[in-house]
C-alpha cells in the first residue's frame, strides 16, 4: 500500500511501539489517529509527533462501536490501516493466579481487540481493501515461567489472526502478526514509565520499522506473521 496519503489506526498510540509505529507511518506522509486511556498523555503525544488523538479504552466493550466510527470519522472517512497494538500483561506463577488478572488482560489484548476491529470491519468490506496489523508477541508461541495469562491471551490472538487471514482474504484485506521479543517501553509499569534503552534490547523503532515494511509491500502481496528478536539480548553493552 501507499503510506503517503493512507489512513491509518494505531491502538495504544501514546507510548512505546504504538508511538514509534505513528510517528513513522506521519514521517511516511500517513494521516494517523492515535488511542490511548489517558486522554492527557494521549493527547500530548498527539501534538508531538502530528498525530490525531481519540481517547478510547479498548477495553470498554460498549463504546467500542461509537469510538470506531469517530476515528473514522475523524480520518476523513476510510481506513486503510487498522494496528492493534494496545496491550497489556499480568504475570503469575500458577498457584497465585487471580481470575482478575485474567479478565484484565483478555478484555484488552483478546476481546476488546477482536470487538475493536469487529466495528471497523463494514469500512474494510465497503472498500475491498485494508489492512489490520496485530502485534502479539513471541509469547504467542511459546510459553514461560510466570507467563500464563499473558501467554495465553497472545496465542489467543495468533489463533485469531490465522482466522480472519481465512476469512477476510478474499475481501483483499491483509491480517498481518507482528511478534516482538523484549522490547524496552513502558510495558507492565504500573505507572506507565518508559524504560531507558539497553544496548542489546530490542527498542520500539525496531518493532516500527517492521510495522512500515509489512504495510508498505505492494497490495498484490502480504506477509502474514513476522517474528522479532533481539540478536543477543544477554550480552553486556560495551562487552
Ligand atoms: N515491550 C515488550 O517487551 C513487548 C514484547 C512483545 C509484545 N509487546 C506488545 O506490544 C504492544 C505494545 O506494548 P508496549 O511495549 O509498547 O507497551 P506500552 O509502552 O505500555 O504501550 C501500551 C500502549 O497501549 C495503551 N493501552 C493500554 N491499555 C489500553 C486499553 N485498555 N485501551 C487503549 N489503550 C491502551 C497505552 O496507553 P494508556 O496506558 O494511556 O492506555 C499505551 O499507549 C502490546 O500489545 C504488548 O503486549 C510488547
Amino acid at each position: 500500500m501507499q503510506l503517503n496519503g493512507a489512513k491509518i489506526i494505531v491502538t495504544g498510540g501514546s507510548s512505546g511501539i504504538g508511538k514509534a509505529s505513528a510517528q513513522l507511518l506521519i514521517e511516511a506522509g500517513a494521516t494517523v489517529l492515535i488511542t490511548g486511556r489517558n486522554a492527557e498523555k494521549l493527547e500530548l503525544v498527539a501534538q508531538e509527533i502530528g498525530a490525531i488523538a481519540l481517547a478510547c479504552d479498548i477495553s470498554k466493550y460498549d463504546t467500542l462501536t461509537a469510538q470506531a466510527n469517530t476515528a473514522v470519522e475523524l480520518l476523513g472517512g476510510g481506513i486503510d490501516a487498522l494496528i492493534n497494538n494496545a496491550g497489556i500483561g499480568e504475570f503469575a506463577l500458577l498457584g497465585d493466579i487471580q481470575a482478575e488478572q485474567f479478565e484484565r488482560v483478555f478484555s484488552t489484548n483478546v476481546f476488546g481487540l477482536t470487538l475493536f476491529t469487529q466495528a471497523l470491519l463494514p469500512h474494510f468490506k465497503t472498500q475491498n481493501k485494508g489492512n489490520i496489523l496485530n502485534i502479539a508477541s513471541t509469547a504467542a508461541s511459546k510459553g514461560f515461567a510466570y507467563g500464563t495469562i499473558y501467554a495465553a491471551s497472545k496465542f489467543a490472538l495468533r489463533g485469531i489472526t490465522q482466522c480472519w487471514q481465512a476469512e477476510l482474504r478474499k475481501h483483499n484485506i491483509r491480517v498481518i502478526l507482528v511478534n516482538p521479543s523484549e522490547v524496552t517501553t513502558a510495558f507492565n509499569n504500573a505507572e506507565r514509565i518508559e524504560r531507558p534503552e539497553e544496548a542489546s534490547k530490542l527498542r520500539p523503532i525496531e518493532i516500527a520499522h517492521v510495522i512500515k515494511a509489512t504495510l508498505e509491500m505492494d497490495d498484490r502481496g502480504f506477509v502474514p506473521e513476522v517474528t522479532v528478536w533481539a540478536t543477543n539480548p544477554q550480552s553486556k553493552q560495551g562487552a
